[in-house]
């Protein structure tokens, strides 16, 4: 029998979001992705499935890209999350941001989100992919309007902004 909502235990956890400590009250099975846009605000990751299966609400979980939509905050405890909103601002975008927006790679831009944090994680373990592990990494995050191959090309152009900003750190 289901328990009645004003029954089940809320569970206080506490992680890192976007280089800042915070902390949410919520029951142990609530996704993250809820939490992140509901109470944080953080509104770059999408609702797409809710099924772990298009990437619209990627985010990267201890260097790790991770769909927020099925990882529950109760697992969330002493993790390193970001969100796209961690990447870059307007005034200062990230490369792979900056490639996205060089590369015109969006129609509707609702799986940006997605391609966006993808594409950071691959760059950060690996700043040279090859074509073949460029599509690997991103063949898991559907486009609904076509964009795929100006999405390859904005990820070929953010390796080399990337490695280039690397250079000058
Ligand atoms: S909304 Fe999470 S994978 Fe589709
Ligand atoms: S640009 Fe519309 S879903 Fe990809």
């Amino acid at each position: 029998m289901n328990k009645p909502l004003s029954t089940l235990a809320q569970t206080r956890i506490s992680c890192t979001v976007n280089g800042e400590p915070a902390t949410c009250t919520a029951m142990a099975d609530t996704p993250l992705l809820l939490v992140l846009r509901n109470d944080l605000h953080l509104n770059g990751p999408k609702y797409g499935c809710g099924l772990g299966e298009c990437g619209a609400c990627t985010v990267i979980v201890d260097g790790k890209a991770a769909r927020a939509c099925v990882l529950p905050i109760g697992a969330m405890a002493n993790r390193t999350i970001t969100t796209l909103e961690g990447l870059g601002d307007r005034e200062h975008l990230h490369p792979v941001q900056q490639a996205f927006v060089e590369a015109q790679a969006a129609q509707c831009g609702y799986c940006l989100n997605g391609m966006i944090m993808t594409t950071k994680a691959l760059l950060d373990r690996n700043p040279d992919p090859s074509e073949e592990q460029i599509r690997r990494a991103l063949s898991a995050n559907l486009c609904r309007c076509g964009t795929h191959l100006e999405i390859l090309a904005a990820v070929r152009l953010a390796a080399r902004l990337y490695r280039e900003s690397l250079s000058h750190e």
